[in-house]
Order: structure tokens, then C-alpha cells, then sequence
């Protein structure tokens, strides 16, 4: 979907589709709505004082102008409460709408700025809602299957009455289009199947937006690791036949001027569980268990197309977890390159085994923060459901407070959970520093403690179980991969 942005009146577009909005409880709409109401005759008033359209979130109404205007029909999409609105109330209108065109055959769509200038949203962030609202939403993961391809809309046009604010309108749909470009980067890692988004193929993703955007980029292989005494990298890697990738992208490399971010992604591009092994029932969603890496593959898309005035560093360890002759058991103990030794009690525990190493390659950046994204416990998803929000830790108040108003703003929600000392007392080993498992009771505080033992600047680590891949479709996402992080971090580094 092509997005362009337009200066007019949308009852004079062009476009075979227009959309328009309605909040709540409004009889006699205004603005944009008022105007092709009244192109209309007063069609929308009638639906309204008809009761058949009321303003409520999610509400599309279809009217048909039959040559009134030159669009074949117009949207109305419902925005609900006034009182209650917010740039997520903006998506979520946007997607409704675009949802339906689409589902009605629409190529040519063009829309109004949804909030724009009612609740004080500023049109940057009301145009780059909008626009994200209906890229997201009408994103598809291209499976090679045969038979025709569904029909998708070729152009989306941006209408913005005030010539004022155009520039703003243009400015945030940019950004849009390079945040949903990331967006699409993470969904179509977790979406692929495991035999395809292998180490190797997120090694050519993170080169293919190196080579885009003028990052830098290193990909690790199993000598290269051992050159740099990554035994936690390695264990995990040791059963794989994929050969694993340990992969570093920067952005902004030289400058080390510019306040450093480290993104740190788990990358196993499919969880068995090792010799641990896992159940088979619903085993397959351990495809999403390189979602962290998708996400931070996600971002360094959108910092690279930004141009972000910050230096940003991308670290996403990858490999299968598998169990083979050759695979780490229960009971190994091994040495990550911190000089740290580890007992293994779970090989199914093998998230925090590469996010350690990784952590501690992260230190060579002399970091202002370090971010890291995990799929890591179920523990997390039990405590706060699936695809409800992911749990973060922090050793660092400031950090952890931008990093929940990004939260807020993308509604990419965190909930805050304890590093308390207890948790490290659970992983206390009789042979080595510590276990990589604390057993079931508080699983995700002492995976957040384990991992802290590799940290040695401001921290957080966000466990982003149950967030990276939905059997359901969400307001703004179809069913799949979701790319959650990707906007959130975004948000975090353009505001820092
Ligand atoms: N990848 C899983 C965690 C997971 C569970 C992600 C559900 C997404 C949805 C992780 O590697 C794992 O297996 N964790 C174990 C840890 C345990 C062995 C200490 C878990 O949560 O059961
Ligand atoms: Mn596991
Ligand atoms: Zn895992």
C-alpha cells in the first residue's frame, strides 16, 4: 500500500474510497464528516438520528453517494468517547477502517487525520497513528501457497484541509512507513517456519539491512565464538545442525560522541527444549522463540531508514535448540565469556545461556543503556497472560521509566516485576556459580536475576513470552508474528 499525503477537502477526492469519523454521542457531525454530510444531503445525520450509527470504537459505517461525490462510497468510522481519546484510539479507528475498505475491494483509499485537533493530539502523532494504524493492520505474511493472492489496496492519500499543518501530516506519515516497515521485518521472521528462518536466514536479513541503511554488521559462526569464549552461546548451539549466527549490527559505529544503546535479542530459531525436550503439543510456536531477535532486527530497520541521531548497536544471538548426540545436557557445567560457570539443571533453559554472552559482548560499547528482548519464560506468560504485557526489569529507575511511557505510548504495554536478591538464592550452585534454573516457583524473577550476573551498566531486560506470536488477530494485526518491540523501541530511542 503505497502512502501519499495531499492537501484538499476529502469530499472532493478522487479516490474510489473515502473514510471519515464520528466520536460518540455526536448527532450533528463537524470538520471533514460535517463536510461530506453535507455532500451527501445529510446522509450520515440520517444514520445517526436513525440510530444505525452511533460513533463507537470500531463502529464502520458503508454509505453509497451514488455521483454525490466522485468516491464510490465513504467510510465512517466510529472513534467512541471523546474524553477517552488517544493516539491508540487513532490505530485502532484507522485499522477498523482500512480493514473494511479492503474487505470491500477498495485500491484507492483516502482518509482524514483521525484526532487531529481535538484532544490536543498533535498532527505529526495523529497522522503517524493513522498511517500505522492501517499499515499494520493490513499487513500479510506472503506464504508460498498456490491459487490467487487475496486483492490488497494499491494507495492510501492522506487528506489534510490545512495547508498549516501539512508538513507536520507529512512528517508523521513517514514515520509510519518506516516504523510498519520494521514492523513487517519482525512479523515475517516469526511468521517464516523454522526450517526457513534459520540462523543463516536472519544473518541475511540483518546483512540485507546493513547493506539498506549503511550499518555495519558482523555475523559470528562457531569459531568465532569460541575465539571469544562464548561457552553459553556454544552450548546451546552445540546440538544444532544449523549452523548458529552471532549476529551484531551498528548503526552510527564510529560515533562514539553520540550516546550508545545496545539492543540484545534471543534468537533460537526453534525451542525444543534440548535434551530437556519439550512436549509435542504446541510445540511449533517455539518457532516464535527468535522473536526478541526479530524485533531488535525490527528496529535497527526503522533506526537505519531514521537515520537516528543516537549510536545503536544490535545483538542477536541465534540458534536451534536441539537435542542430538552432540546437544549439552542436565548436569554440564560450562563457562560463559564473562569467566562465569553455569550448571545446567534445564537445557530447556537456554535463552538466558546466549543472552549471557551476549550481555557481556554488550559491555564492549561502553553502553549508556542496554536493552534486552527475550521470549524466556513461561512463568512470564502465566503471570501476565498472553499478549496481554511483557514483563520488565531494571536496575536503572530512568531507564525503566522511558521505557514504560514508550509503553504507553505505542501501547506495547510493560508491567514491572522485582529483581530481588531471593531469586538469586534459588540459582545457587554446589559446582558452579550459579544454576540456570530456580525450578517453577518464581521461574521469571530468576531468570532476571541469572541474567543480571552479565550486566555491568543500566539494564533492562523485557521477557517477551507470550507477545511475539498470537492465534488471534489484534486490532492493528492479523493472526502470526506481531512484531511487539519493534514501535516500542523506536519510540524509546527517538525520545532519548
Ligand atoms: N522459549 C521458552 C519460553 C516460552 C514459553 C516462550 C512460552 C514463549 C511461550 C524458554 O526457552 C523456556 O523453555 N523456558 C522454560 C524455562 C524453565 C526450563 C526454567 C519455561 O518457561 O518453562
Ligand atoms: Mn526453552
Ligand atoms: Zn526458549
Amino acid at each position: 500500500m503505497k502512502i501519499q499525503v495531499e492537501q484538499g477537502s476529502i469530499e472532493a477526492s478522487t479516490a474510489d474510497t473515502i473514510i471519515v469519523n464520528l466520536f460518540e454521542g455526536v448527532s450533528t457531525p463537524g470538520g471533514a464528516t460535517g463536510a461530506v454530510d453535507a455532500a451527501l444531503g445529510g446522509a450520515i445525520s440520517d444514520l445517526i438520528a436513525g440510530g444505525d450509527l452511533r460513533g463507537k470504537a470500531g463502529e464502520v459505517a458503508v454509505l453509497y453517494p451514488r455521483g454525490a461525490i466522485a468516491a464510490r462510497r465513504v467510510l465512517v468510522v466510529g472513534l467512541g468517547q471523546a474524553d477517552s481519546f488517544d493516539v491508540e484510539g487513532i490505530r485502532r479507528a484507522s485499522a477498523a477502517a482500512v480493514k473494511r475498505a479492503r474487505d470491500l475491494n477498495a485500491r484507492h483509499v483516502a482518509t482524514i487525520v483521525h484526532g487531529a485537533g481535538i484532544g490536543g493530539q498533535d498532527a505529526a502523532a495523529a497522522a503517524q497513528a493513522t498511517v500505522e494504524g492501517a499499515l499494520l493492520a493490513t499487513y500479510r505474511y506472503d506464504a508460498p501457497k498456490r491459487g490467487e493472492p487475496p486483492q490488497a489496496i494499491e494507495t492510501l492519500t492522506v487528506v489534510e484541509r490545512d495547508a498549516g499543518r501539512l508538513e507536520a501530516v507529512r512528517e508523521g506519515a513517514a514515520l509510519a512507513e518506516a516504523i510498519a516497515a520494521g514492523v513487517t521485518v519482525a512479523r515475517d521472521l516469526v511468521n517464516l517456519p523454522p526450517n526457513v528462518a534459520t540462523p543463516t536466514h536472519l544473518a541475511a536479513q540483518a546483512r540485507a539491512i546493513a547493506e539498506a541503511h549503511g550499518l555495519g554488521v558482523t555475523v559470528g559462526d562457531r569459531a568465532w565464538a569460541a575465539e571469544r569464549d562464548m561457552g553459553a552461546f556454544l552450548a546451546v548451539a552445540q546440538g544444532a545442525g544449523e549452523p548458529p549466527a552471532f549476529i551484531v549490527l551498528e548503526h552510527n559505529a564510529a560515533r562514539t560522541d553520540l550516546p550508545t544503546v545496545v539492543l540484545v535479542g534471543k534468537g533460537i530459531t526453534f525451542d525444543t527444549g534440548g535434551i530437556s525436550i519439550k512436549p509435542s503439543a504446541s510445540m511449533g510456536d517455539m518457532k516464535s522463540d527468535m522473536g526478541g531477535a526479530a524485533a531488535v532486527l525490527g528496529a535497527m530497520e526503522v533506526v537505519g531508514r531514521l537515520g537516528l541521531p543516537l549510536r545503536v548497536i544490535g545483538i542477536t544471538p541465534c540458534t536451534e535448540n536441539m537435542p542430538d548426540a552432540a546437544a549439552y545436557r542436565p548436569a554440564d557445567v560450562i563457562t560463559a565469556s564473562n569467566g562465569k560457570t553455569i550448571e545446567i539443571i534445564s537445557t530447556d533453559a537456554e535463552g538466558r545461556l546466549l543472552l549471557a554472552d551476549a550481555l557481556v559482548y554488550a559491555s564492549r560499547f561502553q553502553p549508556a543503556a542496554v536493552i534486552d528482548l527475550a521470549t524466556l519464560t513461561g512463568a512470564c506468560v502465566v503471570a501476565l497472560g498472553e499478549g496481554v504485557a511483557a514483563g520488565i526489569f531494571c536496575n536503572d529507575d530512568g531507564l525503566r521509566d522511558r521505557l514504560l511511557a514508550a509503553a504507553d505510548a505505542t501501547y506495547e504495554r510493560l508491567w514491572p516485576l522485582p529483581l530481588y536478591d531471593d531469586y538469586r538464592r534459588k540459582i545457587d550452585s554446589q559446582v558452579a556459580d550459579m544454576k540456570n534454573s530456580g525450578g517453577r516457583s518464581g521461574g521469571v524473577g530468576t531468570s532476571a536475576v541469572f541474567l543480571r550476573e552479565f550486566t555491568d551498566y543500566p539494564w533492562a531486560h523485557l521477557d517477551i513470552a507470550g507477545m511475539a506470536l498470537s492465534e488471534k488477530a489484534g486490532d492493528y494485526a492479523p493472526a502470526g508474528g506481531t512484531g511487539f518491540g519493534v514501535r516500542l523501541l523506536v519510540e524509546y530511542l527517538r525520545r532519548l
